[in-house]
């Protein structure tokens, strides 16, 4: 089983409250399935560019106009899309780890999205709609924010945007483990609130070394 790990946390793990969710998961996963390979991508080790104009037309060029001949330069602008597609189509389980920022995701996980989800590679559409050209089988959200969250809060953008984008290729198993409330200003019970989300990782940690593929 190949897991892709992308992580978008700029804090060392002691202070990353999402990093130590990762660590939690990928150390129960590891001791009960120790054949699983792990690919890590931590983004801030290798950022994602913005989509520029160049990656855009190698992407989507070749989707409108099927003779088009991608050029050396929107080749080479490309390189980072290609590099993590490959790893994207590589992956049977995908985690996300990451804080919630303004709502959302780190503007570092939408640029690697933007890179990530590309038409040709892993989707491709027409009239009858989309078809995922990847194997992915599940998607592992691994996050931390400083309020407390409801399920399907409205100010929760970040769990909408990402299930919303993997259910559009195809992908409909995706779980959370969420670490909320870890302002301590605000919420006293952080520490008890992290070690919920931790046992919550080890759980899904456990349901991912038993997947068959
Ligand atoms: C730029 C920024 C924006 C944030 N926005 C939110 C927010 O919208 N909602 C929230 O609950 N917490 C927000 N927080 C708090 C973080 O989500 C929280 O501190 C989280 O534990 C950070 O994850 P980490 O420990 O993995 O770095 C924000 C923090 C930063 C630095």
């Amino acid at each position: 089983m190949n897991v892709l790990h992308v992580c978008a946390s700029p804090r060392p793990t002691e202070e990353s409250v999402s990093k130590q969710l990762a660590i939690a998961f990928f150390t129960k996963l590891a001791e009960l399935n120790p054949d699983v390979d792990v690919t890590n991508v931590d983004l801030y080790h290798n950022p994602p560019p913005f989509l520029s104009y160049d990656a855009y037309r190698a992407m989507w060029q070749p989707v409108v106009d099927p003779t088009y001949k991608v050029t050396d330069a929107e080749k080479k602008a490309s390189a980072y899309s290609a590099a993590q597609c490959q790893l994207f189509k590589d992956a049977d389980v995908l985690v996300l780890t990451m804080p919630m920022w303004n709502c959302g995701v780190p503007a570092i996980m939408k640029a690697w999205l933007d890179q990530v989800m590309a038409p040709g590679q892993i989707f491709t559409y027409g009239p009858e709609g989309v078809k995922p050209e990847h194997a992915l089988r599940k998607v592992i959200l691994l996050i931390s924010s400083g309020a407390v969250f409801k399920e399907n809060a409205p100010d929760d953008a970040l769990t909408i945007q990402i299930k919303a984008a993997m259910e559009y290729i195809g992908v409909t198993d995706i779980v959370t483990a969420w670490a909320d409330g870890q302002d301590p200003v605000m919420h006293s019970d952080c520490t008890l609130r992290k070690s919920m989300a931790i046992e919550a990782a080890q759980e899904v940690a456990e349901e991912v070394a038993t997947m068959t593929l």
